[in-house]
């Protein structure tokens, strides 16, 4: 008998997307690529106040154009109910609100009619021509930020949440008593999700039952969400999402322009199209709010920590509850008796925010990052020591060990790596080519846990197996990651392992989310492997002239792809494709479920990925030129199962903290409360040229079996947390400026 040799598993190994092939040959399906017959398109009418109530809405104009089916608004477009929180991942929303409820503007932008012709261009003309009166009412948009008077518990999006959101110990005496003290308020401004695909909603109906093609990072809560909407059972609503242009969080949750598709469907009795403008994507679909953060350390003078105070407020709209929750990672990141963690919201006419990538802890950690740095500068000691000094043994704010943390190591490694120990403090001290350099640091964490999950596996009579989840692609490798684990488990190879997602009919899979999916569908895949597995060995014992017939199910194994018999060893196995072709079965199906870690109540352990940005900056006073020139990154995010993908998440979270610490920012118009850099010109995000290409990105890779059996955690977001912080003490190293109001304009340096 020829040496049985096992194939390398393919996990950790750098495995190029499986769906790349079908993106760079135009053939994936992003949701607007899907046409039907007697498609119509919708384009909205957008309010242009703030705030204030509609006084006349004239259409009569816009009915008469060529091509056009209807004008729809409050008087013509049919019930849509609201929507209410369920348990779990059910029926959320940022901007409760349906569209057209009432006849009040709450934000510029909002939707007040919708045009719905033959094409999108006599849409778009139509929608042109309605004319809108308002009686106009204040509005605010006030950029400085005081808590509104709220109740010491509030609602949001997910959950009422108490305002005194962590506390231990003492901490106004701790910090009154502290001989070395900061006491800084850091400013990060409203962010807007730019993904390249724009939102949009294809919507038809078939009697009572409705089908949604959108772009969507949670195709089952927006079935949920729909089915309320529209007074139907879930059954009776599908969800297709196949590809995702990027949502960075924007597309996380329903938002008032798909209810607007589908009712216009509804009346209409054809399919209807609605894809919003890039103005719209500013207004309309949730954006990173503005946050101010008070954040006060005592310390020892030796830098210990002694108290922590981390005050801060994010701005809301009027039409939901939405936290930035800034502190989520401040009450474990350091060992620290004396701490307060508080928030208030302040109430703007804006469009509702949303999470955006790393939401709370990527401003937040930019707050206390920042603070942490300033301590150290204070105390003329290394901030990286400083971490080193504050390490906590366990999670203080929840008593409990962490499953798996290496900050530290990431800190020593990150040093090393940039080479650290060559940096001289005062500003201004290092130079490089006639460029002043500035060396910054600053640390990461971002939660790790599990979503439910559900998936199915097939093997089947070719050699080739099936996995499918209703979960999605946002571009982060989804697709791949599903092939990987299915190949690790059953022995078929990556080019045959087929994976369907982004579909309500397929078992219900998790949100893309929190950086998650990777976590939550690592069991999953596996129960669903495990069990198509458990059908294949019954068959194997039931067909009749198989050499397996005699056995039990119990006698016999399964490894690389095999029907083996335990007792007998691998070298006798018999590829699954035999098996089922002999017993004239085209396949055998194994459905498989994990539970949530998320949220449950009294963890045993606390589960964070950790992570630390080194940054070069070069400073050129002459011409007030500020460049990132160089990052190293150091993550400890569990198991990496795919490290090309990983990577790329991480270098592409480096390059939007780039353009968080020195570009982004949406600006309101004082004058009507609109965004006003509300296009991809006006918004600068960080391009090619604003970034180094030296990014240098380390993975520590330390398995946290107590996420899953693999013990892979989650990559998306940490790369951003952190990054802004350690570019701003970088550049303070290079010009003196300390800027604690993002982004880093060059207004500020000078
Ligand atoms: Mo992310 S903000 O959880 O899409």
């Amino acid at each position: 008998m020829p040496q049985q040799t096992a194939s390398p598993s393919p996990i950790g190994q750098k495995t190029p997307r499986v769906d790349g092939p079908l993106k760079v040959s135009g053939q994936a399906m992003y949701a607007t690529d899907f046409h039907f017959p007697g498609l119509l398109y919708a384009v909205p009418v957008e309010a242009t106040i703030a705030s204030g109530k509609i006084d006349n809405l004239d259409t009569a104009a816009a009915e008469k154009m060529p091509g056009v089916h209807a004008i729809f608004h409050r008087g013509n477009i049919g019930k849509i109910f609201r929507s209410t929180l369920g348990a779990g991942f059910d029926g959320i929303v940022d901007e409760r609100r349906p569209p057209f409820e009432d006849d009040v503007i709450r934000y510029y932008g909002q939707y007040i009619a919708l045009a719905v012709a033959d094409t999108f261009e006599q849409a778009k003309a139509a929608a042109d021509v309605v004319r809108a009166t308002y009686i106009k009412d204040k509005y605010n948009v006030d950029v400085d930020l005081k808590p509104d008077d709220e109740p010491d518990v509030v609602e949001t999006s997910f959950q009422p949440t108490k305002r005194l959101e962590s506390e231990r110990g003492d901490p106004d005496s701790a910090f009154a008593d502290a001989p070395v003290k900061v006491d800084q308020t850091y400013v990060t401004p409203t962010e807007t999700h730019n993904p390249i695909e724009l939102q949009a909603t294809t919507a038809m109906w078939d009697g009572d039952t409705l089908t949604i093609y959108e772009e969507s990072q949670g195709i089952f809560n927006l079935r949920g969400v729909l089915a309320q909407m529209f007074g139907l059972p879930k059954e009776n609503v599908r969800v297709v999402t196949k590809f995702v242009g990027s949502g960075f969080g924007s597309k996380l949750w329903p938002w008032t322009h798909c209810p607007l598709a589908v009712a216009a469907s509804r009346q209409l009795g054809k399919p209807v199209k609605l894809v919003l403008s890039r103005r719209m994507m500013f207004q309309s679909v949730g954006h990173r709010p503005r946050t101010q953060q008070r954040v006060r350390l005592g310390a020892t003078t030796d830098g210990k920590l002694v108290s922590l105070h981390h005050d801060y407020v994010n701005h809301q709209g009027l039409l939901d509850g939405y936290l930035e929750d800034c502190g989520e990672a401040t009450p474990f990141h350091y060992s620290v008796s004396n701490l307060r963690v508080h928030f208030g919201r302040a109430r703007r006419n804006v469009g509702s925010p949303t999470a955006m990538r790393g939401p709370g802890a990527v401003p937040g950690l930019y707050a206390t990052e920042s603070a942490m740095n300033e301590l150290a500068d204070q105390l003329k000691i290394d901030p990286v020591k400083l971490r080193v000094l504050n390490e906590p043994k366990i999670d203080e704010s929840l008593g409990i060990p962490f499953s798996s943390r290496h900050y530290v190591e990431c800190l020593e490694l990150g040093a090393e790596k940039f080479g650290w120990a060559k940096r001289t403090p005062e500003v201004g001290s290092m130079k490089r080519e006639g460029l002043i350099l500035g060396w910054g640091f600053a640390g990461a964490t971002w939660v790790a846990a599990r979503f439910s999950a559900e998936a199915s596996v097939q093997l089947r009579d070719d050699g080739s197996a099936r996995v499918a989840s209703g979960t999605q692609d946002i571009g982060t490798g989804t697709y791949t990651i599903l092939a990987q684990l299915v190949s690790e488990r059953t022995g078929v190879p990556l080019d045959k392992v087929e994976v369907i997602l982004g579909d309500t009919s397929l078992p219900e899979g998790p949100i893309s989310g929190g950086s998650m999916v990777t976590a939550s569908m690592v069991p999953a895949v596996f129960a669903a492997a495990d069990n198509a597995v458990a059908s294949l060995l019954t068959v194997a014992t039931k067909t009749p002239g198989s050499p397996f017939e005699k056995r039990t199910s119990k006698d016999l194994s399964f490894g690389n792809g095999k029907v083996f018999v335990t007792a007998d060893g691998p070298g006798k196995g018999v590829p699954f494709a035999e098996v089922l072709k002999r017993a004239n079965i085209r396949l055998v199906p194994g459905h498989g479920k994990a539970e949530a870690t998320f949220g449950i109540p009294k963890p045993k352990f606390s589960t964070h990925s950790f992570g630390c940005h080194f940054v070069e900056v070069t400073w050129q006073p002459e011409i007030a030129r500020l460049r990132v020139n160089r990052v190293v990154t150091v993550i400890d995010a569990g198991r990496i199962i795919n490290p090309l993908a990983g990577r790329n998440q991480i270098e592409g979270a480096i390059v939007m903290g780039i353009g968080m610490a020195l570009l982004e920012e949406t600006h309101y118009d004082p004058q009507n409360g609109a965004p006003m850099n509300s296009n991809l010109a006006d918004y600068m995000m960080a391009v090619n040229a604003d970034v180094p290409s030296a990014i240098d990105i380390h993975f520590l890779d330390y398995p946290d079996k107590e996420i899953n059996e693999l013990g892979a955690r989650g990559i998306g977001e940490i790369g951003l947390a952190g990054i802004a912080a350690a570019i701003t003490h970088a550049t303070y190293h290079a010009t003196g400026v300390r800027v604690r109001e993002l982004p880093i304009t060059i207004e500020k340096l000078i």
